[in-house]
């Protein structure tokens, strides 16, 4: 098989092969909480994810491959295998050219095996061997094994032999996949099975990662989503996920819809394949983020697109059938494509919870499915699917918080936020407390009106969020809610305030309310006279900034007055403080204004790296521990890559403060944690640590 120049009306450059080495790498470049962006390594280029995968019959190509690639910015997509295989002129074709000239498609090709004939069509005739031997002849580069369907209607026992016999295809399959006559090893799936139940679904994921699969489809969905039957989808894809190593992207297979992409990648997804823009367009239906809808019932698209554009709704329902069913095939394909784009710029955005919520209300089916996920997220003991959502969430970031719904209340970077609070903030010293209702942010105008008031007592606002301590009151998200006035109301009961004060371990603690002045009545906030100059911490301050270092940094308090013992800081023009210096005025930390966070210096991160810490509530910052071949590169401010990472000591909060230690249990750097412990140590490609300061020898001491 000869590989060729694309021809020249391919108007978008060919995608330039990975190196072999990095082929089958997956690669997260960023994140927002289990929803993933990455770039999967192949022969003909990278897939960026999240990804939907057009399918491609080829023996009706109702959009051609080329336009999906030139025209539709496609990276890759998937076609049949089987249907090649049995066809004497596609295989004849795909033998001699390959699949890539077969197809006219430069980018990434998967196929898939001929399972879902099988479960189409009845019992096929299929060698699970030669089937993956083909597909690699074919110059594929992801192939897919042949897995058994397991249909949610068969019976507990069938769907165990489902799994039993997927997972003896395994190995089997992957030898086929291997290099051979000169051809190089083939990237495969291996599809999870296990129906409606969960513990087979498990048993299944865990058979199945056990091989070395690239990618791990999640199988035998395709019937609950003929049916909406989505609560299940969510039920499975929640078995699933946790049991899959980071390192290997998901695909849940046959999932094409629009409206299921947001929420498919919050839960971990990161392709999806879609037959519905070819076969949604077959009965004159339009496919959109919102829903589906039919196209004698509209007069304006429901979402716009290209080709959408260029015809209105009326003038295509007087179209010839074929013709209108390649325009509505496109359309619905372009509108796929584009909520796909939408998903990875939320994603990026650090606000996919935020877009999922939106696609949920577009059908009662999903409703009922994201109910679910916000139940089981409620529960006391999470499982471990909901623990990865909480603990893979980013708990500060920037940006309003809308609160269009009761859902935002448990958006997993919000319990994230507030678990933290409950784990971290101090109330050792918490005598009496006044619950300030009614204020609105930025909260320092109400607090510094209300000061005489507080007196001794501690100050805790109120917030659709719960209460927030006043040291913390610009820490995002509290500090950044814009809620409907008449949720303030409701903050105001007393059987919230009381079940919040025991969540913070406040129960006996008497309080009492402090209404924040109106809006109207609140005046600016005083100036500085001289801004920027050093000078002492006052003590309302200087409690302030222990409270933020115990919530950012887990150090506690009291060992911060030790560490710190006569502190200095500088402050902006508008009073609020900006820098924390030490006795001899050396900058330690900078506070964050847009998100109450901070920002160690490297002197920060060397004073509070050899803090001792007490206990298990106070567990220092989190320590990355590299291999010694990165240690010269972070010395030198780069960034902790996958890879090079040995180890991680306590818990790696995205966005949040962290070390980076040598393999001497040396400090070579400190920077921001841009995964999860769990990804750190799993991944393969991608960062793990944006360093702000590399920590030569020199300065170690
Ligand atoms: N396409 C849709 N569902 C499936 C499945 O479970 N297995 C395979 N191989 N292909 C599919």
């Amino acid at each position: 098989m000869d590989e060729e120049p694309c021809p020249p009306y391919m108007s978008r450059p060919v995608p330039t092969p990975c190196r072999e080495g990095d082929v089958g790498a997956f690669e997260r470049i960023g994140g927002d909480g289990l929803g993933r962006m990455g770039r999967m390594h192949t022969r003909h280029g990278i897939i960026r994810t999240p990804a939907l995968l057009p399918v491609v019959n080829p023996n009706l190509r109702i959009v051609e491959p080329s336009e999906m690639w030139n025209e539709l910015e496609i990276d890759a997509l998937i076609t049949n295998a089987y249907i090649i295989q049995r066809s004497d002129e596609l295989r004849k074709e795909a033998e001699t050219l390959g699949i890539h000239k077969l197809l006219n498609f430069p980018g990434a090709v998967m196929t898939d095996s001929g399972t879902f004939q099988s479960y189409m069509y009845g019992d096929l005739e299929i060698d699970p061997v030669e089937i993956v031997k083909f597909q690699r002849t074919i110059g594929v580069d992801i192939g897919t094994m042949l897995d058994v369907f397991g249909r949610p209607d068969m019976s507990r026992e069938e769907i165990q032999d489902a799994v039993s016999l997927t997972a003896e295809r395994a190995p089997a399959a992957l030898k086929a996949a291997a290099e051979e006559n000169g051809q190089p090893t083939m990237l495969l799936n291996g599809p999870i099975q296990g129906g409606l139940h969960t513990d087979l679904r498990q048993k299944s994921a865990r058979e199945m990662r056990k091989h070395g699969f690239t990618v791990h489809p999640i199988g035998g969905i395709v019937p609950l989503m003929e049916q909406q039957r989505y609560l299940e989808l969510v039920q499975i894809i929640a078995a699933v996920r946790p049991q899959i190593p980071p390192g290997r992207p998901v695909h849940l297979f046959g999932c094409g819809h629009p409206h299921l992409f947001a929420l498919g990648v919050a839960l971990g997804a990161d392709l999806f394949d879609s037959a519905a823009y070819a076969i949604f367009a077959r009965d004159d239906r339009i496919l959109s983020p919102e829903g589906t809808f039919r196209l004698d019932e509209i007069d304006v698209w429901p979402s716009l697109s290209p080709t959408a554009a260029q015809a209105s709704p009326k003038s295509l329902r007087s179209c010839a059938k074929d013709e209108r069913e390649k325009v509505i095939a496109r359309i619905n394909l372009e509108v796929s494509i584009h909520e796909v784009s939408l998903v990875r710029d939320a994603v990026r955005r650090k606000r996919l919870w935020e877009l999922v919520e939106k696609r949920m209300r577009g059908h009662p089916r999903l409703v009922e499915a994201f109910d679910y996920v916000i139940d089981r997220l409620q529960e006391k003991d999470g499982d471990q699917f909901t623990s990865r959502l909480v603990d893979d969430a980013r708990p500060t970031r920037t940006g309003g918080v809308f609160w269009t719904s009761e859902w935002v209340r448990y958006r997993p970077e919000h319990l994230a936020a507030r678990r933290l609070l409950r784990e971290r903030w101090c109330t050792k010293n918490v005598n009496s407390i006044r619950v300030v209702r009614g204020s609105r942010p930025p909260h320092r105008r109400s607090l510094v009106q209300l000061k005489s008031e507080i007196g001794d007592s501690t100050a805790l606002i109120a917030t659709p969020l719960g209460l927030l301590p006043a040291s913390l009151e610009d820490v995002a998200p509290w500090s950044q809610i814009q809620a409907p006035n008449w949720l303030e109301d409701k903050m105001e009961s007393q059987r919230e305030i009381e079940h919040e004060l025991d969540e913070l371990g406040l129960k006996s603690v008497p309080w009492a309310y402090l209404d924040a002045p109106p809006q109207t009545d609140l005046e600016d906030l005083p100036r500085r006279e001289k801004p920027h100059e050093d000078a002492p911490l006052d003590e309302d301050t200087w409690s302030s900034v222990i409270d933020r270092l115990a919530f950012f940094c887990g150090i506690q308090g009291d060992l911060l007055r030790n560490i710190i013992p006569n502190p200095r800081g500088r402050w902006s023009r508008t009073g609020r403080l900006t820098n924390l210096l030490d006795s001899d005025g050396i900058h330690l930390a900078s506070m964050r204004l847009n998100d109450g966070g901070l920002r160690l210096t490297a002197t920060g991160a060397k004073l509070f790296a050899n803090a001792p810490v007490s206990g298990q509530r106070w567990i220092g910052l989190p320590r990355v521990n590299i291999h010694s071949d990165a240690v010269p590169f972070v010395r030198e401010g780069r960034s902790v890559f996958h890879g090079f990472v040995e180890n991680v000591e306590g818990f790696l909060i995205p966005g949040w403060p962290c070390l980076v230690i040598g393999p001497n249990d040396e400090l070579v750097g400190h920077g921001t944690a841009e995964s999860t412990s769990v990804e750190a140590l799993g991944g393969r490609r991608g960062m793990v640590v944006r360093v702000r300061d590399g920590i030569t020898t020199d300065e170690q001491s």
